[in-house]
This record gives C-alpha cells, sequence and structure tokens, in this order.
C-alpha cells in the first residue's frame, strides 16, 4: 500500500474521532482494520493531532495486544494461549505450528504468506483449544487439523 493511502485513511479516521474524548482507541482501531497495522509515521500523525506524545500512542499500541505496529503477511493465525486452551494441550498446537511455520509468535513466514499471534480468549473455551483463522474461529483444533489449515492457507489467495 503506497503511503498515500496510509495517509487517507489517518485522515478519515482522525477526522471522525479526533475531537471525541477517548478517541485515540477508535482511531487505531480504524487504521489497524483499513490497513491490517499501524504504520510508524501514521503514530506520528496521530499523535501531534491529538495532542498526545508519540510516547504516548505508541505506549497505547504495545499495551493491547491487538494493535500490531508492522505489516502482517497475507494469513493471520491466532492461537488461544489463555488457561483453558492451555489445559486442553494448545501449547502442543502451538509448537507444532511455530515448527510448520518455523517462525514464533509476531513473526511472519518468509514468503509473507502467514503471521502467528498470541490471542488471550476467544470467548470458545468450551471448545478450546481454540483459533483464529484471517477473523474466523476454529474449534477443537488439533496439531493434524492445524497442519492441514496451514496447507490450505499457504495456497490461498486472501481477498480481504
Ligand atoms: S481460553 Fe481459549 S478460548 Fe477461552
Amino acid at each position: 500500500m503506497e503511503s498515500t493511502d496510509y495517509e487517507d485513511v489517518v485522515s478519515a479516521a482522525l477526522e471522525k474521532h479526533s475531537n471525541t474524548e477517548g478517541g485515540l482507541l477508535p482511531i487505531l482501531h480504524e487504521v489497524q482494520d483499513a490497513l491490517g497495522y499501524i504504520p510508524s509515521d501514521a503514530v506520528d500523525i496521530i499523535g501531534k493531532s491529538i495532542n498526545r506524545s508519540r510516547a504516548e500512542v505508541h505506549g497505547v499500541i504495545s499495551f493491547y495486544h491487538h494493535f500490531r505496529n508492522h505489516k502482517p503477511g497475507e494469513h493471520i493465525i491466532q492461537v488461544c494461549r489463555s488457561e483453558a486452551c492451555q489445559a486442553m494441550g494448545a501449547n502442543l498446537v502451538i509448537e507444532n505450528l511455530k515448527n510448520k511455520l518455523e517462525i514464533d509468535f509476531h513473526e511472519t513466514t518468509s514468503d509473507g504468506k502467514i503471521t502467528l499471534e498470541p490471542i488471550y480468549c476467544l470467548g470458545h473455551c468450551a471448545c478450546a483449544p481454540a483459533v483464529m483463522v484471517d477473523g474466523v474461529p476454529k474449534a477443537k483444533i488439533s496439531s493434524d487439523a492445524m497442519d492441514g489449515i496451514v496447507d490450505e492457507l499457504r495456497v490461498l489467495k486472501n481477498d480481504n
């Protein structure tokens, strides 16, 4: 995406929320929803527009696991790391996934296809272990099932 595109996205978000009390979070959500992440240059623009320092805006981005400060891969796999999922074998799924993708959490495969992220409770604890693939929840996931999903994602183009 060209820089002018991100500037347009940031401007639109600022126009909607910069005069609203607590507008920073909606601004960040809107930028990430549109771009998949919050570019470093956008942090400066946002901070200046709402009279916050770069450090303050960056602090909010870092505090919430939801926000990304780097461009994600074409597909995003989020694996729940909370208690119920851990109790049902999520750690094994995570280890297999990391080995298969050859990346750690918060990294993207070298072909730019898949980003792996931790997430903390998807609200599907009764169906643990749970993952989210491109925003779609998957329940009672096994390592074999996850391998199959990864193989499909590697050949699948994400049109979102
Ligand atoms: S603990 Fe994993 S979905 Fe709730």
